[in-house]
């Protein structure tokens, strides 16, 4: 079988569809660069130094691991220099970081979390990155918050790595979904799924059942309307599975369908749900629908939410699409 690299099939692509310019190439090349250095470490677990708190708090009041530090440092760094970029934003850092000086300023604005699944670190379960590319808007000279509040809708490209069993690389330009597997021994990304579809239909569904017990009605009617299983109104039986780390779960999804979710509930109105819309929700928002899902926040569409804060947070709802507009339909009613 004839390989074709990460670098391959971006070529082809603008080729064929125009739609990824050589700058926006180079800048995927570089995120995935980084990716792959990121995954070095995770794989050298104790050997590398890596596990463990890094005893410092970051702005949504969570206590940073190293290796949420370290992904960070190793994004920032492989980042800054290509000229690709105006600014960035994390989840580990409180404002975003525009481009220093001494670098040329470029197009876009890459917004990232590190590392998803902090509390999979230190146990070796499946952990990741995801990152969001946006359009600095027309005549920027000094990039500010208010320039990364755009709608989901308008990224030009997104994508998450999974430092798993494989190292794997998801993502997409708008023009559908592609997951590269990492080649250990060359240190290439290598097409391994092409054009990735969430089946329609499942009986999978993943959720913190912990916090039950605060969830909004439309949600316990969803959930306990699937325990219910083969004599339930929904006349099957489901199957539930929660990794706590958001790629990972999206990653089963994404191959053999089902629904993710992390709701808004009762305990604090002013903290609606727990993951972040720039570099989490959205990102992931975009992959979902690309790969003929959906994703909402359980009332709207999660890309056309108009962003106001850096660090929101917002429900999420995502999956395959006839459970994701069920769940929907509930909180509508
Ligand atoms: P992060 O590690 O980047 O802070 O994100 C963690 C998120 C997400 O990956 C996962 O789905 C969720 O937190 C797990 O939450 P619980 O600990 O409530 O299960
Ligand atoms: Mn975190
Ligand atoms: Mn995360
Ligand atoms: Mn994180």
């Amino acid at each position: 079988m004839k390989r074709v690299s990460l670098t391959q099939y971006l070529v082809e692509e603008q080729r064929l569809h125009s739609n990824i310019p050589a700058s926006l190439r180079l800048l995927i090349e570089v995120v995935a660069r980084a990716c792959k250095t990121i995954s070095h470490s995770v794989g050298k677990g104790a050997l590398g130094d890596i596990l463990g708190s890094a005893n410092t708090e970051n702005i949504q009041g969570e206590v940073q691991k190293k290796l949420d530090v370290i992904s960070n440092e190793i994004l920032l760094e492989a980042n800054e220099w290509g000229g690709h970029l105006a600014a960035m934003a994390s989840e580990e850092m409180e404002s975003i970081h525009p481009i220093p000086n001494r670098y040329p300023m470029g197009e876009y604005m890459l917004l990232f979390d590190p590392l998803d699944g902090s509390s999979n670190i230190d146990v070796n379960v499946s952990i990741g990155t995801i990152f969001s590319v946006l359009k600095a808007p027309e005549g920027m000279t000094q990039p500010t918050e208010a320039d990364f509040m755009q709608a989901g809708s308008q990224q030009v490209a997104a994508g998450y790595a999974v430092y798993g069993p494989q190292t794997m690389l998801v993502l997409t330009t708008g023009n559908g979904v592609n997951c590269f597997t990492l080649d250990r021994e060359m240190g290439s990304w290598v097409l391994t799924q092409k054009d990735m579809q969430i089946p329609e239909e499942t009986k999978e569904f993943a959720i913190n059942m912990s916090n039950q017990r605060h969830w909004h009605p439309p949600v316990t009617r969803y959930v306990d309307e699937m325990l219910a299983g083969k004599t339930g109104p929904r006349g099957k039986d489901f199957n539930m599975r929660w990794i706590a780390s958001m790629v990972a779960d999206v990653h089963r999804i994404l191959n053999r369908g089902g629904i993710f979710m992390y709701p808004a509930d009762q305990r604090d109105p002013s903290q609606p749900g727990k993951l972040r819309l720039m570099y989490e929700a959205n990102p992931m928002a975009f992959i979902v629908e690309q790969a003929g899902g959906a994703a909402t926040d359980g009332r709207q569409r999660i890309l056309d939410i108009a962003p106001q804060k850096l660090h929101q947070r917002v429900p999420v709802f995502l999956g395959s699409k006839s459970e994701v507009e069920r769940v929907t339909s509930y909180h509508q009613e």
